[in-house]
C-alpha cells in the first residue's frame, strides 16, 4: 500500500537477519541513544513508552552502503521498542521529514496514523513486518495499538532534515 505517506521502496533489500540483534540482547542494554537521553519525554517522565537503543556497528553500515547511494548522505541508525500505552500522543516529528522502519515485531494489530494540521485523519497503514517502509512524518501522526501481543521492535532510519521528502521505488 504506497501514499503520499506509506511506501515500500523495492529498491530497499531486506536486512540480513545476521545482523539482526534479538528483542532480549536490545532490551537488556537498557541504553538509550545519546540524542535520546536529552529528550525531555525521558528525562522526566521514566514510563515514557518508547525506547531508542544504538544498532551494532555492522548493522550501521550495512544499512548505510545502502542508503548512501540512494540519498547521498549518511543516515542515523537505531532500535526503536514502543510499549503499549495511552501516551502515544500525536505529534509531527522535529528532526525530521521521512523516516525509514523496519518493524521486526509489530507488537499486535498495531496502525499507524497520519493527520492534517487540523489533526483529521487523512491515512492510516498496519505497516508489515520485515520490509523497509518510507514515512512522512513530518505532519502529525500516531500509532494506535487495536490488539497488544507484546513490545513493538523496529530498525528505525533517521535521514537529516535538511533533505527534503524523496519518494524511493
Ligand atoms: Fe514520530
Amino acid at each position: 500500500m504506497n501514499s503520499a505517506y506509506f511506501n515500500y521502496p523495492t529498491c530497499l533489500p531486506n536486512i540480513p537477519n545476521d545482523l539482526l540483534q534479538s528483542f532480549d540482547e536490545i532490551n537488556a542494554q537498557h541504553r538509550l541513544a545519546e540524542g535520546t537521553k536529552k529528550d525531555p519525554r525521558w528525562a522526566e517522565n521514566p514510563t515514557w513508552p518508547i525506547s531508542i537503543h544504538d544498532v551494532r556497528p555492522d548493522l550501521n553500515d550495512w544499512i548505510n552502503s545502502v542508503f548512501v547511494p540512494l540519498l547521498g548522505v549518511r543516515v542515523a541508525t537505531h532500535y526503536m521498542i514502543i510499549r503499549q500505552s495511552e501516551i502515544h500522543n500525536i505529534h509531527r516529528d522535529a528532526a525530521r521529514i521521512m523516516s525509514f522502519n523496519y518493524i521486526i515485531h509489530a507488537g499486535g494489530d498495531v496502525v499507524t496514523r497520519m493527520f492534517d494540521d487540523d489533526k483529521n485523519l487523512v491515512d492510516s497503514c498496519s505497516i508489515e513486518e520485515r520490509r523497509w517502509c518510507q514515512l512522512r512524518v513530518d505532519g502529525f501522526h500516531d500509532i494506535q495499538f487495536n490488539t497488544y501481543t507484546g513490545p513493538r521492535f523496529s530498525v528505525i532510519v533517521t535521514t537529516p532534515k535538511s533533505i527534503d521528502y524523496i519518494k524511493l521505488d
